[in-house]
């Protein structure tokens, strides 16, 4: 099934092309690279997983809420737009908000792929080309995930404007530190935050499954950013680091400030700007905006961009209490809720394996 034949949206782009010009760079030292990459490298190897045989597709998602998700965790909840709304539009609202959400993580998927594809040509050191490339097998394989849920819903949406700046600014960029920057750290940290949002509150097991598994790949990515950074930044000069950090700060509000679901609200005859207005306004948004960032500040502490301009948009962000977050702590425990989800599903098939044998047996008995 084509994703293109499911957006709400007519005339979509069926491409979208990006110009570049950097330099491939070959790395001819062949050394044995450093120990930390290397160690995230053989990880990245060990973990690859496949979403034929590590998810049970057959379940079928309800239409009127397809993640389960509680209604408070929506932006409108409190607003007279959800209070005067019927149960249908209420279940038309829950559809589309949510396929919009994971269409943005599938088109996200898509720009982390052809990102991590610019790292290895970019990047000088093989180790990082090394990790990189195990990073753009992960993204292939996060793409075809999600695309395999959204068929589920029957709904897609394109990738959002804002993100796609910011894409275009990771792809356009000839230092390659800087696609870094943009994909390893603000968008795959924000991401990190989403996904880890939807894997607890969602209701419904593939929803879950879907993010624990993804996110279980996507802490090494962010970890591969924070290591090829930690070690380059200190070389760079002042005037260096400024500029990384301005462009950093601008993308750290550009995403919170500017990543709305506009399009779903055209679509279903909502007042738009109303509605953008009064999620902002939303004590759910608001905390939402903040733990968004529970992944992208300390990762910013730990590279060194850490200057006092740094950490003034943070405080006026309300993120700045986040630098003391224990990033490996954080790491392990995607890695323990994906085998708790894997040890769950498990259980689940030799529960019905046993019922099948049971009532098999029964049959026998009673012949
Ligand atoms: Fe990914
Ligand atoms: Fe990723």
């Amino acid at each position: 099934m084509a994703l293109r034949d499911l957006y709400p949206i007519p005339d979509i782009d069926p491409v979208w092309s990006v110009p570049q010009d950097f330099q491939s760079v070959f790395d001819w030292r062949f050394d044995d690279g450093r120990k930390s990459m290397m160690h995230l490298y053989q990880k990245g190897k060990d973990m690859q997983w496949d979403a034929v045989s590590r998810i049970d597709w057959t379940e079928a998602l309800d239409p009127d809420n397809p993640m389960q998700m509680p209604d408070e965790m929506s932006g409108l909840y409190h607003t007279p737009v959800w209070k005067k709304a019927s149960d249908r539009d209420k279940a038309e609202m829950r559809r589309h908000f949510q396929a919009w959400t994971i269409s943005q993580f599938l088109q996200g998927e898509q720009a982390a792929m052809i990102c991590a594809a610019k790292i290895v040509q970019q990047v000088p050191d093989l180790d990082s080309k090394f990790y990189a490339s195990t990073q753009v097998m992960d993204e292939a394989r996060h793409v075809e995930a999600y695309k395999k849920l959204l068929e589920k819903f029957g709904l897609a949406y394109p990738m959002t404007k804002p993100l796609q700046t910011l894409v275009d600014q990771a792809l356009r960029d000839s230092r390659w530190d800087m696609t870094y920057l943009a994909m390893q750290v603000v968008i795959e940290g924000l991401a990190l935050a989403a996904f880890g949002n939807i894997r607890e509150l969602s209701k419904n097991r593939l929803t879950q499954q879907v993010n624990a598994f993804v996110m279980q790949d996507e802490s090494r990515h962010v970890a591969f950013g924070r290591l090829a950074l930690k070690d380059y930044y200190p070389q760079l000069t002042e005037k260096e680091r400024d500029e990384r950090e301005e462009f950093l700060v601008e993308a750290c509000y550009h995403m919170r400030d500017r990543f709305e679901q506009r399009e779903t609200y055209a679509l279903l005859g909502l007042d738009v700007d109303e509605c953008v207005r009064l999620q902002n306004e939303s004590g759910y948004m608001q905390v939402f905006r903040t733990m968004l960032f529970q992944r992208i500040v300390p990762i910013v502490r730990d590279i060194g961009l850490w200057s006092d301009k740094i950490k003034k948009a943070y405080a006026d962000m309300g993120v700045l209490g986040f630098a003391d977050v224990d990033y490996d702590e954080l790491s392990a425990d995607d890695e323990k809720r994906a085998q708790a989800l894997d040890a769950e599903a498990k259980a689940a098939r030799a529960a019905y394996v046993k019922s099948v044998a049971d009532l098999g047996a029964a049959g026998v008995a009673a012949e």
